[in-house]
């Protein structure tokens, strides 16, 4: 594949062959919680492996705002499995905000950081870029508020204005099934009088819970709900080295996938079952996968190989899109080359990410000349399509981008979440 820039524009060439080993940026997801449990901990924590891109450095300088010390440690951490760069936390208590906390572009920020502050001592304003603005609060405030918390939105929209106050622990029945609403709800536990308990309709990724046990907080967990009970006992500092973004490594799956022969094997990538589902939906298309764990401690990890067969088209539901809700542009991308009608339904929520992905995604296709069909809540792709060149717009949105990159194309906000992603694609991507 030959890659050219245009000013902000990348220009992707189809490649004749795709091969190779690599590793990703560590995951977001766990970055953004180790981040905010070591601010809350007692002692130092230090986090390695943490992803360059815009998202955690949000989390980061909010953190900074709040008074909180974070400062760079050398990026190797000691299993010497991730790479990106590393910080120390000393926490030294939330203090006052001078002005609003910008957190960008990352929504896993204001969600998280509103349960962490509902509870606390200070007040502040959590407030972002144009597309966080837009995306859904009311699904996190109307819960704190429940818990007590003070909080007001625009319409249940950014900004939010927090004034901490003293919480009561309560159930919450989630209506949405959303990692970062849980976790924003137990980080509000931690502060409450009385046990936190959310039910979940169905099971999202889990890294808050892992850490917060890791980290010594009393939390049970039982089908589908999770109930957390204060303690007196502050939570421990960890020492965390943060797996590859398994997300992040869907793009190269997907990549590999899309021709017999192509393969693509990803090292220290993280393998936590409540991300792994699109490793199911590769294999149910017809790829071949390889998965190796290494030994594992908090967050399982290891090495993952795909390698491309005939695909066929698959049918997904509302729980199989929560299992790989990030993944579904890259098998969007891959579902043009399989064979039949691919199906996905239950997936309203991706038209509230960072884009509206449905869309996103069905007018990049239609443009490369895949046949689309778009619903209010889903999306379907009749295959195999023999994809055209074509200019397409990825609405800032770095997994729209990626993935319409994967199928064939160009890309201008990769640096969101994955800042490398184009040089290593010219590294595994080969013209014969
Ligand atoms: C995330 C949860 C998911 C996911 C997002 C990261 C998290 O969002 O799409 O990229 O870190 O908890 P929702 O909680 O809105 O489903």
């Amino acid at each position: 594949m030959r890659r050219a820039e245009l000013g902000v524009v990348e220009l992707v060439e189809p490649a004749a062959r795709l091969a190779g080993t690599l590793r990703v940026p560590g995951d977001k997801s766990i970055a953004h919680r180790a981040l905010i449990l070591g601010a809350l901990a007692d002692g130092e924590s230090v986090i390695t492996g943490l992803p360059p891109g815009e998202d955690v450095r949000a989390t980061v300088a909010c953190l900074r705002s709040l008074g909180v010390r974070l400062s760079p440690v050398s990026p190797s951490p000691a299993r010497g499995e991730a790479s990106g760069w590393g910080l120390r936390i000393s926490p030294l208590g939330f203090s006052t905000p001078h002005g609003p906390l910008d957190c960008a572009n990352s929504g896993t920020t204001m969600r998280l950081l509103a349960g962490v502050l509902a509870g606390s001592r200070v007040s502040a304003t959590l407030d972002g870029d144009a597309s966080l603005r837009r995306r859904p609060m009311a699904r996190v405030v109307e819960p704190l508020r429940k818990m007590g918390a003070s909080i007001e939105s625009r319409d249940g929209h950014p900004p939010l204005v927090l004034t901490g106050t003293a919480l009561q622990g309560r159930r919450h029945l989630l209506s949405v099934p959303s990692a970062q609403v849980k976790s924003a709800l137990l980080l509000a536990g931690l502060a409450a009088r009385g046990p936190t308990t959310v039910v979940e309709p169905a099971l999202t990724r889990d890294h808050t819970e892992r850490l917060l046990v890791a980290m010594g907080a009393d939390l049970r967990v039982a089908e589908g709900t999770v109930e957390l009970r204060p303690s007196h006992r502050p939570l421990h500092a960890i020492e965390l080295a943060v797996p590859g973004d398994f997300s992040s490594a869907s793009f190269w799956m997907a990549a590999a996938a899309l021709r017999p022969g192509w393969s693509i094997t990803i090292e220290g990538v993280g393998l936590n079952p409540t991300r792994t589902a699109f490793l199911r939906i590769l294999e149910a298309m017809g790829a071949a996968v390889q998965v190796e764990l290494a030994e594992t401690d908090m967050e399982p990890h290891g090495t993952v190989r795909v390698t491309g067969h005939p695909l066929r088209a698959v049918t997904l539901g509302a729980e199989e899109v929560v299992a790989a809700i990030d993944e579904i542009p890259a098998l969007l991308a891959v579902a043009t080359q399989a064979e039949g009608r691919t199906v996905i339904a239950g997936a309203a929520e991706l038209r509230v990410k960072e884009s509206d992905r449905i869309a996103g995604m069905a007018e990049g296709l239609r443009r490369m000349g895949a046949r689309i069909d778009e619903r209010p809540d889903g999306i379907s792709v009749d295959g195999p399509a023999a994809l055209r060149g074509a200019t397409v717009d990825s609405s800032g949105d770095h997994r729209i981008a990626m993935a319409l990159a994967i199928a064939g194309l160009d890309a201008d906000c990769v640096a969101v979440s994955y800042p490398e992603f184009f040089a290593t694609l010219s590294e595994v991507t080969h013209a014969s």
